[in-house]
């Protein structure tokens, strides 16, 4: 595996493999890997001839008061998981390299932000938007894989893609979960050891409120109701939201219909955790 920690060192990679007539995945992340982010990386490395990985923690989408500079952080043990996962092109760059100089033209997202954690990180999926524009120029993907935890993220890089017509396909990867449904996340490690026995409950929340949905409930104002009322006798957490919305257009929904996302935040004294389900009343999941 090439670690490469300049735009120049890979835009020659990419080159080559093009060159090659070789199809490239991309797996864009902000590094302390667990197995969510390798499963998109074994997911890339069946679908294409090559993988690319970034690791880099995207100083934009992060708000004053947020954990930029306590994000975890852990390269070298980075290096050897991706290497093992099958990436060929590992891409660090330092901050000054993704930004050298101040931007003459910045992004705003326009839909898909004013709910879930839009309301709560202002800017948030503008810094997103804008390092996964800046990704895809320089990689090139033909396919780009994310996880599906962020189901607010996947829906506005649905957007950007379509708005802008992207020549990349974009794959959401089903969320990875520890044994007891907890999701797989870097932020878990700021969890104290209670709360990381109530954690679960989130995913266990949602599901119940999946269900009444799935099981004849019509009106999205009960199904989010009875999430919330479970999520605040279990999870031993501050709910931030829960909402059930349109997927992936985000729009609230009088009735429970079609494909939409039921998706929660609760705030745990160090960590803000998410999780949601994308199903389909129709469908099941
Ligand atoms: O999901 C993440 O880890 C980040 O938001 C992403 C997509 C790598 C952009 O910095």
């Amino acid at each position: 595996m090439k670690v490469v920690k300049t735009v120049a060192e890979l835009k020659d990679f990419v080159r080559a493999e093009k060159n090659a007539g070789h199809q490239i995945g991309l797996v864009p992340t902000m590094g302390f890997l667990h197995e969510g982010h390798l499963a998109l990386a074994e997911k890339a490395r069946k679908d294409n001839d090559a993988v690319i990985m970034s690791i880099f923690v995207n100083p934009l989408q992060f708000g004053p008061n947020e954990d930029f500079e306590r994000y975890p952080r852990d390269v070298e043990r980075d290096t050897k998981l991706a290497a093992a996962a099958g990436v060929d092109c590992l891409f660090v760059p330092e901050v000054e390299e993704m930004y050298p100089a101040p931007s003459v033209v910045t992004m705003t997202v326009a839909a898909r932000t004013d709910k879930m954690c839009g309301v709560k990180r202002p800017g948030h999926f503008d810094g997103v938007v804008t390092v996964v524009t800046k990704l895809f120029h320089l990689a090139q993907p033909d396919k780009a894989y994310f996880g599906l935890k962020d189901a607010q993220q996947f829906a506005v890089i649905d957007g950007l893609v379509n708005s802008l017509n992207f020549p990349v396909e974009i794959i959401g990867v089903e969320t990875i979960r520890e044994e007891d449904g907890l999701a797989k996340s870097s932020r878990n490690v700021y969890l104290t050891e209670e709360e990381r026995i109530q954690a679960p409950y989130l995913q266990k929340a949602l599901q119940l409120g999946v269900q009444s949905a799935v099981q004849g409930e019509k009106s999205t104002e009960k199904v989010i109701e009875r999430t919330i009322s479970y999520l605040q006798e279990h999870a031993g957490a501050a709910v931030d939201y829960v909402e059930l919305l349109s997927y992936p257009e985000l729009e609230p929904l009088e009735q429970v219909q079609g494909k939409m996302v039921l998706a929660a935040a609760v705030n745990y004294s160090k960590a803000r955790l998410i999780d949601n389900i994308i199903f389909n009343v129709n469908e099941g999941r």
